[in-house]
């Protein structure tokens, strides 16, 4: 028995974890931000891919069964290959998940147009993951994807609630809708980016959906949790959450404490 993981290169994950420790309070978690080494979402395939693998092996020697990959950039580049070729070399009995399949199926049931909008990083957009899987659950879709390169290190550098991400966000916005007109529902394809809701709410035209992951994958991983009971039962249920970060320790505690709105004391650890 061990703790759920959950990982993401930097703070963005933690929009994910909040959400799923409101819907399944009962088990432990052990979050894994890889602050020092973010973002991803400029890097390579192959990089991306080498950092989360090293993650996800940093959890399993934690005793996680189950580690969540709350980033949609190493969903993108790395979930495939681990879950199909490291899976079974390492222990096929323990799993990885990612976010984009439960956004995906959700999307199915808001879009009414059928005419969905992606903002993503450049790789999450590069690598046409959400094209890829909204083509094969809905396949009358159509589907434009926008990369933001500026918002994740807005919200890396507490920058998200600033003057400089009305630029950014607005400009962003104009560029997907100037895509497809018909859009009538926006993913926030990247676990950084609820942090600049307000924002993105603010500059969306009325009546356009948007997106975020957290409540989707919380209760698409419940659902798993339900349907896995081999895995649950590996799951432990004390209700604790430990964070830890690859980066300085008392700065990761700071920002995390708004963002899960409790008292983070983060542990620096080496991948
Ligand atoms: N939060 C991550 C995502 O969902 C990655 C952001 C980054 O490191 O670029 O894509």
């Amino acid at each position: 028995m061990g703790p759920i993981g959950v990982f993401d290169s930097g703070f963005g994950g933690l929009s994910i974890l909040r959400e799923i420790r409101r819907v399944l309070p009962q088990y432990d978690y052990l979050f894994l931000g890889d602050n020092a080494r973010a973002p991803y979402g400029t890097r390579s395939f192959q990089l991306v891919y080498e950092f989360t693998l090293e993650a996800v092996k940093h959890f399993f020697d934690q005793g996680c069964s189950l580690v969540i990959l709350a980033c949609n950039t190493a969903s993108a580049k790395a979930l495939r290959s681990i879950q199909q070729r490291d899976l079974p070399v390492i222990d096929p009995t323990r799993r990885v998940l990612g976010v984009i399949r439960p956004t995906v199926e959700a999307v199915g049931e808001i879009s009414q147009s059928g005419h969905v909008g992606v903002f993503g990083t450049p790789g999450t957009i590069a690598s046409g993951s959400y094209n890829i899987e909204i083509a094969k659950l809905h396949p009358q879709f159509k589907v434009s994807g926008h990369a933001c390169p500026m918002w994740v290190p807005l919200v890396e550098n507490c920058e998200s609630e600033g003057e400089g991400a009305d630029y950014f966000v607005k400009k962003d916005i104009n560029a997907l809708l100037a895509m497809d007109g018909d859009i009538d529902t926006v993913i926030l394809g990247c676990t950084h980016y609820p942090l600049l809701l307000n924002k993105v709410k603010q500059f969306m035209p009325q009546g356009i959906n948007v997106v975020s992951q957290g409540d989707i994958v919380a209760r698409s991983l419940a659902d798993y949790l339900q349907r896995h009971p081999e895995i649950e039962a590996r799951c432990s249920k004390g209700g604790t959450c430990h964070y830890t970060t690859t980066d300085d320790a008392e700065k990761f505690s700071a920002m995390a404490s708004v963002f899960v709105n409790e008292d983070v004391k983060a542990q620096k650890i080496k991948l």
